[in-house]
């Protein structure tokens, strides 16, 4: 089919890393049953008490009158319900001290959405035939952002600084030394806390960026999937900002609603309006049900709660205890490195010296039945002649702990066995 395709689909339709990583996690958690250990996408755990608010949510709403009937059978503005935009900016400004309103914020379907929106906005060729670049001042990055540019790929990434920390702890730093803002810098870009290393970019670190991208004139854009102040899945201090020269994505997946698919984009005014616009062009409207089940909550500031009380402590738990397996099962002799947990849903293991491929070590896994991700997808926008981060990328896993506590633990174990013959094989 490829000779019919055109330059757009040429790049969107013949497959990529995220849609590999989805389709194994849709196909584990379908139809894999208890002999797949899926610890390679990013699921939100299903957490008790979170759940149990969703199902009183869906009974209030069918009890309610004509509550239904205007979440499932009512088109909505492109931008989004008019009260919930309300109620998340009134939320934002009385509990951060912002200042939006509802013309700063725009509603996608899933974060996912709006960084396709976002990118191609922002970077790619120019009326005048130049091309603007997104500006990655932290690779490793969000795998989900690598195929989205419409034209030829628009990211400049800036490798880390890698602090070594004791015996197995590590981490990366934004190496502001390195980054250069050069007139083709569209927008810089960094997921907080990121996926996929769980590093959260200090308050510090956020400030410089955000004053480099001020001094340019161009954006910074956070990504806050994971985020505070929801769902605050961030196991360190990190204020949340927004001025007007942030544009800041929430989303409400990893509060545990990826099946509504609902992003949230707040910006200056110009950029908000634009995302709908792009909304309405691309899907006419945006899903009501996330907005709909979340509304009450916004109002009474209970998903601030929800998210302080139950959502973090449950994942700062979850965190710990795989990293606990790992020096379990880990041998010591095994030179393995974890990333600091400060956030999201994974642990970004580093294996110095690894005889194989991550990818090689991610078939020989797939084979005995667990699912992680190869670290080297995260690379990307990088320079070619970059060896250090070239063999680095070929050396580390994403490993996801939100599943059940026998999976992430017997993943763990497998991990460590299928690494112990890779080290044994290669030093033969
Ligand atoms: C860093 C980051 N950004 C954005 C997304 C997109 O999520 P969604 O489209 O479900 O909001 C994800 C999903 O895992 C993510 O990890």
């Amino acid at each position: 089919m490829s000779e019919y395709l055109s330059e757009l689909g040429q790049r969107l339709c013949k497959g990529s890393g995220i849609e590999e990583l989805m389709d194994d996690l849709g196909a584990a958690l379908a139809e894999g049953g208890d002999d797949v250990k899926m610890l390679g996408g990013g699921q939100p755990a299903h957490i008790p008490e979170v759940n149990a608010v969703w199902r009183k949510r869906m009974e209030e709403i069918m009890a309610s009158s004509g509550g239904l009937e205007r979440m499932l059978s009512n088109y909505e503005p492109p931008r989004g319900n008019t009260e919930f935009l309300g109620a998340l900016a009134k939320l934002l400004n009385q509990t951060l001290g912002w200042d939006i309103t509802a013309k700063n914020i725009a509603i996608t379907a899933g974060g996912q959405t709006a960084f396709f929106f976002l990118f191609n906005a922002l970077a790619g060729r120019l009326d005048d035939g130049s091309q603007k670049k997104i500006l990655l001042p932290l690779v490793p990055e969000y795998i989900g952002y690598a195929n989205q540019s419409v034209g030829e790929s628009v990211f400049v990434g800036v490798p880390p600084l890698i602090e070594k920390i004791g015996e197995h702890d590590f981490k990366y730093r934004v190496d502001f030394d390195s980054i250069e803002v050069s007139d083709d810098i569209a927008a810089i870009c960094v997921s907080r806390p990121t996926n996929p290393t769980g590093n959260t970019l200090t308050d510090e670190e956020i400030a410089r960026l955000s004053q480099l991208a001020k001094d340019h004139h161009i954006p910074l854009i956070i990504d806050n999937a994971y985020g505070a102040p929801f769902p605050n899945i961030i196991f360190t201090e990190a204020t949340p900002v927004w001025n007007e020269a942030i544009v800041l994505t929430l989303s409400l997946s990893k509060l545990g609603l990826p099946g509504t698919r609902t992003g949230i984009v707040i910006a200056r005014e110009d950029i908000a309006s634009a995302v709908a616009s792009m909304s309405a062009i691309v899907g006419l409207a945006n899903g009501n049900v996330g907005q709909a089940i979340v509304e009450p909550l916004v109002r009474s500031g209970e998903i601030l709660t929800m998210s302080k009380e139950v959502i973090c402590p449950f994942y700062i738990q979850k965190s710990r205890q795989a990293r606990e397996w790992v020096r379990e099962f880990f041998d010591d002799r095994l030179p393995y490195r974890i990333h600091l947990s400060e956030g999201a849903l994974f642990l970004w293991m580093w294996f110095e010296d690894l005889p194989i491929s991550s990818e090689e070590l991610y078939q020989r896994l797939k084979a005995r039945g667990v699912l992680i991700v190869s670290g080297h997808y995260f690379f990307f926008g990088l320079k070619e002649s970059d060896q250090r981060m070239a063999q680095h990328s070929k050396q580390c896993i994403r490993v996801t702990y939100t599943m059940e506590e026998n999976t992430v633990k017997e993943g763990i174990r497998i991990i460590s066995e299928e690494l112990a013959i890779a080290y044994r094989e290669g030093t033969l």
